[in-house]
Formats: C-alpha cells, structure tokens, sequence
C-alpha cells in the first residue's frame, strides 16, 4: 500500500508573509512575487480515504477546505479520523481549537503532550465524547488510520516557547518534541518538523526511509540575527539549520532516503524562493522544498 501525503502548510510558525513581519521574502510574498506559505501541517493517509493530520496548525481551516482530500463526504462525514501533535508549539495545536465542531476523530500524541493540552481548559472545545485522547509510548506501533500504522520517537528538541522558564534546555530527549514514523506494507515515510540536531540513532531510524519529511525551518543558525528579525539563533529555537557541517543537508546525505522534503521553513529562509541559490543547492543536495498543496506518495 501507498503511503500519501499532503502538504497542507509548508511554513514555520507564524506563515509566510508572518503577520508583523517586514522582511524581504514576507514583503514579497504580499506583493505576490513569492508563493505564500501557511503553516507546519501534513495530511496523510494509508488507502486515500481515511486520513490523519500531523499537527493542526492555526490555518487548518484554509487548508481543508483547499484539500480536496479531506473535504466532507456526507452531511457530517470527514475522511479526517485523526490528529498527532509532534509537540506543544502554538503552529501545532492552535488548530486544535478549530475542529471543535462535535467531529469524532482521535487525538494522538505522547502523554506530556497530552497533559500540557489538559493544563489548557479552552481544549477541553474538544468535548471528551468526541474526540478521543490517545496517550502514546514512544517507540510503540500504533494503528493511526486503517490502512497506516505510525510510531512516535523522541528528537531532540525543546518544551514549546509559553512553558520556558529561566534556563532552557535546547536538545532535551522525550516526550516533548517527537518524530512521526509511518509505514504501510510495503512503505516508510516519517515525518520531522521540529529537530535541534541529528544523533546516530536518528541517522540510522531514517536509513533506506522512502520519504522523509524534515525540519527545514533555518537555512543557517544566525539567519535571523543578520536579517535583524530576532536575537534567536536556530540552535536556540531547537531546531538544526539546513546548511553547514552541523546541518540537516549533511546529516541526511548518504542514508539512501528516495526522498527528501524540506517542511517548516521559517519566513527569514532563503529556500522560501524557488529561485534562490540556496534553493538550487538543496535540490542539488537531493531535497525538494516542501510547498502548501504539495502531495507526495511513495
Ligand atoms: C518553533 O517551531 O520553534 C515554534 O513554533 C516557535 C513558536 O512557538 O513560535
Ligand atoms: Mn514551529
Ligand atoms: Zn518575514
């Protein structure tokens, strides 16, 4: 069985153009000389109609209804049966709060996760007797959709930015920020939005991987420091940047992975360009810049 994916949001928290954002691709993704990017959410699926959402970003209703894939089937029938969230991040649960309608589907993420969702009273819009709470071990097959079996594994990473207290740990290994790892019969795929650095045993889940979907949110550590954006480096936010000997570029290459999307990109990120240089030296390197709307099947 195939597995296939839909983009549905391509962009880092905050979208391309980001709201209070005057940098260059942001201007010109408002000008419409940059293809606009909403943001960090996968669709997937096993058997092309039951399918699940990895992450529910705060533009999850755009990117439905632009979805011909999850559209309704019935009165109230959605081939959406499910949601994992890879971690506590606002671009990743927001959107939560937008399928409250008394829609069944069950939500899956790791129990942390689910306990910072129920420190949370306004997710408590996801009435209990519709949407059931799937608390997941990590490294424990689960069935996600008929037809798609997923596994969550520990990347490092961080907690989300409203739970950060005084020191933050950047790469801390756990139930706070995780992989998705989907296969059918016959395909593996996984699914990576968020990454602070790339261990062996990473290195060595994704060999032979048919697809993998990874962490594109920097193209460099100190993009947003020089753009003047923020004070933030990459390692910072938690995630790896795409260039350089510590980057994902390098770290990915000879795992012999058939392919190679780059999602979550940050709008300060050259690769948002399909013209840049920076885009031609990923696609020489092997990887496609994930776009919304894009599907994948492997
Ligand atoms: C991230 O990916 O680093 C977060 O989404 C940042 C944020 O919460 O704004
Ligand atoms: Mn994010
Ligand atoms: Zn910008």
């Amino acid at each position: 069985m195939t597995i296939n994916a839909r983009i549905l949001g391509a962009a880092a928290g905050g979208g391309l153009p980001q709201w209070n954002c005057g940098c260059r691709n942001c201007i010109a993704a408002r000008a419409g000389t940059l293809p606009a990017q909403s943001q960090s959410s996968v669709a997937v699926s096993g058997n092309g109609r039951d399918w699940a959402i990895l992450n529910a970003s705060p533009d999850i209703r755009d990117q439905m209804a632009a979805a011909p894939q999850l559209h309704p089937t019935g009165l109230r029938d959605l081939p959406l049966r499910a949601v994992v969230v890879t971690n506590g991040d606002i671009d990743h649960v927001a959107g939560l709060l937008v399928l409250r309608e008394s829609q069944p589907f069950t939500l899956f993420a790791t129990a942390e996760i689910h306990d910072v969702l129920a420190a949370n009273p306004i997710f408590d819009a996801l009435r209990p007797d519709c949407v059931a709470r799937a608390r997941i071990t990590l490294d424990q097959p689960f069935e996600l959709v008929p037809d798609l079996m997923a596994t969550l594994f520990a990347v490092p990473g961080k907690v989300p930015l409203y739970l950060e207290g005084e020191t933050v740990k950047t790469d801390l290994v756990g139930e706070q920020t995780v992989g998705v790892e989907l296969r059918t019969a016959t395909s593996r795929a996984y699914y990576i939005p968020g990454c602070a650095h790339v261990p062996a045993d990473l290195a060595q889940r994704l060999r032979g991987a048919d697809l993998v979907m990874f962490d594109g949110t920097l193209w460099s550590d100190d993009e947003m420091i020089r753009e003047g954006l923020s004070q933030k480096t990459g390692q910072r936010m938690g995630h790896i940047s795409i260039s350089g000997e510590g980057g994902s570029m390098k770290a990915l290459q000879d795992l012999d992975i058939t392919q190679k999307v780059f999602v979550h990109m940050n709008n300060s990120n050259p690769v948002l360009d399909p013209a840049s240089n920076q885009t031609r030296a990923a696609n020489e390197c092997g990887w496609v810049i994930g776009r919304d709307g894009m599907e994948i099947s492997t």
